[in-house]
C-alpha cells in the first residue's frame, strides 16, 4: 500500500465532490480557442493537431477536453478516478474523445517508451515524495525531441508563511525537510486534505536534466498585485511568486553529457 498515493486519491476524490478549487471544468470561453486557453505562452506552437499528449496529473475537465478539441490525440493521466470522470464527462458532453488513464504520476509502466510528442502537467508533482521519479518516467514515454511543459509550486513559496507577521512574511518551513508539509486551512496555496511536498531547486531544475531534458525557457507566472490588500494573495505574490513554469526538450541522443550525469 502507497499511503501518500493512496491518501492523495481520496481527498481529489473528496474535493472533485465537493467541487473544490482546482476541480473545475474547462468553460465555454476556453473552448473558444483552447490552445491557448492551455498555453498561454506559446510554448507548444500553432498546433497541437494530431500530436501524441499526455496530460499529466491533470484530470478534472479541463486541460484533457481542451487538448482534444484542440485536434491533440489526448491521455489523461490522474490518481483520482473523480477528476477522471470529470474528463470522461465533458468529452462526451462535446463528442470528443480522449484516453482517461487512473495511474500514479510516478508509474507510467503502463505506456511504452518514446509514445508522447507532449507532456504537459499542471501543479501536481507537490502531491509525490519523490519528483525525479517523475521526471524519469516522463523522459522514458517523452519521444526524443518531444517537449515537456510542467508547473510546480515554488519551493520558497512552500516554505513562508500564508500570513504576514508585522515584520513581513517569515520563512517558517525547512528547505531540507524529510516528509509532507504541514498541514494548513484551504488557501489559494495549499489544497486542505492533501499531502504536499516540497521540491528544491535542485531537485526541479537538476533532475529535469539529469533525467534527460534541457530546459527551454522558465515563467514566473505573475500573481503580484501592488495594490492589493495588505496579507492578501496578491499582496503575498508580491514578495514570492506561487509558481515556476518550465519548458523542456527531451534531448535527443541518450548518449549526451546531460544524459550521462544522471546516475540511478
Ligand atoms: C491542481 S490539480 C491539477 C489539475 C486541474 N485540472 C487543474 O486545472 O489545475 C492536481 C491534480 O493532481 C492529481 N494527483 C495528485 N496526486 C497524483 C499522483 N500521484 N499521480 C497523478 N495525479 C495526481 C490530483 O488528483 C489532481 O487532479
Amino acid at each position: 500500500m502507497n499511503t501518500v498515493q493512496d491518501h492523495n486519491r481520496e481527498a481529489w476524490d473528496d474535493r472533485a465532490k465537493r467541487k473544490l478549487a482546482f476541480t473545475n471544468t474547462a468553460t465555454e470561453k476556453d473552448f473558444q480557442n483552447p490552445l491557448r486557453a492551455l498555453d498561454g505562452a506559446g510554448w507548444m506552437g500553432e498546433s497541437v493537431a494530431g500530436k501524441r499528449v499526455l496530460a499529466l496529473g491533470a484530470g478534472g475537465g479541463r486541460q484533457g477536453p481542451l487538448f482534444a478539441a484542440a485536434g491533440a490525440l489526448v491521455t489523461v493521466v490522474d490518481v483520482s478516478p473523480a477528476m477522471l470522470e470529470q474528463d470522461r464527462a465533458v468529452a462526451a458532453e462535446r463528442g470528443l474523445s480522449l484516453n482517461a488513464v487512473a495511474a500514479s504520476m510516478d508509474d507510467l509502466s503502463m505506456f511504452g517508451d518514446g509514445l508522447f510528442d507532449i507532456v504537459s502537467q499542471p501543479v501536481s508533482t507537490c502531491y509525490v515524495p519523490d519528483v525525479a521519479k517523475v521526471f524519469r518516467e516522463v523522459a522514458r514515454v517523452t519521444a526524443p525531441g518531444g517537449l515537456y511543459v510542467s508547473r510546480h509550486k515554488q519551493p520558497t513559496s512552500l516554505q513562508i508563511d500564508l500570513k504576514p507577521t508585522p515584520l513581513g512574511y517569515v520563512l517558517a518551513e525547512p528547505y531540507y525537510r524529510v516528509g509532507p508539509l504541514p498541514p494548513v486551512p484551504a488557501s489559494p496555496l495549499r489544497e486542505s486534505g492533501t499531502l504536499e511536498f516540497l521540491h528544491r531547486w535542485e531537485e526541479l531544475l537538476g533532475g529535469l536534466c539529469r533525467a534527460g531534458f534541457v530546459i527551454e525557457d522558465v515563467l514566473e507566472p505573475k500573481h503580484a498585485d501592488p495594490l492589493a490588500p495588505h496579507g492578501s494573495w496578491g499582496h503575498r505574490s508580491s514578495y514570492v511568486s506561487p509558481y515556476i513554469q518550465f519548458k523542456a526538450r527531451r534531448i535527443a541522443n541518450a548518449n549526451s553529457s546531460a544524459a550521462k550525469l544522471w546516475t540511478p
